[in-house]
């Protein structure tokens, strides 16, 4: 699976998807990322990327020449399945969401910056907008790095034991049940006994109680009737 990532900051994506689970995938040719520096596509003698809103207003906004022409470029080198913008006000990214993401093979991830993107951009150019919730990061490179790590661990073989990925929270609508390691008993609490039994079949019922019950105490929302 490929992701072309579009930045002006692209020093930020650098550490988050350089390391652990992603860099081995990476390393393994599971993954491709390519962080691209929008201010390539800047215009004139100082790369311009920005520039004050029409009608006013603070802060400044990612012009659409320099971005369509990256975009373009990209375009010209591989088919993408979906042109994804970061954004607040986007649909809201879920397990679901990266689910379904985790089937394309290229994406291409657009991270905005101080006031956003030309809405033209967004309406001709943009096939997905995507928000990481609902509050406003200075940028979308962390929000892309969440996308890419969310989608990225789903790619078969990306995860050491491909079971893994399916005990997630959330991939069986349920939160994950906890997780207990060695030694048995810590400054005096203990581990649940269920746990120490080595009655598989019990130990996972007793995790799904637990799922259960965590889900209807934190997140009632996603509970089904
Ligand atoms: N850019 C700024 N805030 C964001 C958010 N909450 N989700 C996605 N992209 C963003």
């Amino acid at each position: 699976m490929h992701f072309s990532i579009i930045s002006v900051v692209p020093e930020l994506l650098e550490s988050p998807l350089g390391h652990s689970m992603i860099r081995r995938a990476r390393d393994r040719g599971l993954l491709e990322i390519e962080c691209v520096d929008l201010r390539t596509f800047g215009l004139g003698a100082y790369r311009q990327v920005d520039d004050y809103p029409y009608g006013g207003g603070a802060g400044m906004v990612l012009m659409a020449e320099p971005l369509v022409n990256c975009i373009e470029n990209l375009k010209r080198q591989r088919t993408y399945d979906e042109i994804i913008y970061l954004t607040p006000d986007g649909k809201r990214f879920d397990q679901p969401m990266a689910n379904r993401l985790s089937l394309n093979l290229n994406l291409m991830l657009i991270c905005g910056h101080y006031k956003g993107i030309d809405q033209r951009v967004r309406d001709h150019w943009v096939s997905l907008e995507v928000s990481m919730g609902d509050y406003v990061l200075s940028g979308g490179e962390i929000a892309a790095c969440a996308l890419v790590d969310a989608v990225g661990r789903l790619i078969p073989g990306v995860l050491n034991d491909e079971t893994s990925a399916l005990s997630d929270s959330f991939q069986d609508g349920l939160l994950a049940p906890p997780v207990y390691t060695r030694p048995a008993e810590f400054r005096g609490f203990p581990v649940p006994g269920i746990l120490l039994s080595g009655h598989q079949a019990r130990i996972d019922e007793w995790r799904h109680e637990q799922a259960l019950q965590r889900t209807a105490e934190r997140r009632p929302d996603i509970l089904g009737d």
